[in-house]
């Protein structure tokens, strides 16, 4: 099972990520030095890179950036150009697919989608 990792500075892409009911990895300050060794897609919110030096520092870390299948990201619409910008970064800098994108905690139709995503990605 392809695993979720991700990053939530105020709970909403927690909230997301536990809809989904997928197996995942919260990414904190205090472990974003963990190894992963197996694939895994990443969500991440969207914020200054300052605030989400963790997740960086987790994609840094061994082989992780390898192993990142892909990365969605959450973010506010009324942030314009600037929506997820984080997540866009993330897929270009590492060459890895830009899978989806939702604002907050997900709608029941993006939990759905990113289900089906994940489970594509593991055939
Ligand atoms: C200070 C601040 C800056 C933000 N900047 C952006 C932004 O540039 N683009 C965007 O799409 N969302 C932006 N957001 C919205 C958050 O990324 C969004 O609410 C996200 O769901 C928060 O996830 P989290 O609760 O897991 O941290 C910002 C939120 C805050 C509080």
């Amino acid at each position: 099972m392809m695993k979720i990792v991700y990053f939530s500075l105020t709970g909403q892409t927690r909230r997301f990520v536990k809809k989904t009911g997928l197996d995942a990895f919260e990414i904190t300050a205090s472990n974003s030095f963990t190894d992963f060794d197996e694939p895994y897609v990443l969500i991440v919110p969207t914020y200054e890179k300052d605030v989400v030096t963790p997740v960086f520092d987790f994609l840094e870390n061994g082989r992780n950036a390898e192993f990142c299948a892909g990365v969605a990201g959450g973010g506010n619409r009324n942030f314009a150009e600037l929506f997820v910008f984080t997540a866009k970064d993330i897929a270009k800098d590492y060459h890895v697919p830009l899978l989806y994108t939702f604002e907050f905690n997900g709608t029941e139709e993006d939990v759905k989608y990113i289900q089906k995503v994940v489970k594509s990605l593991e055939s």
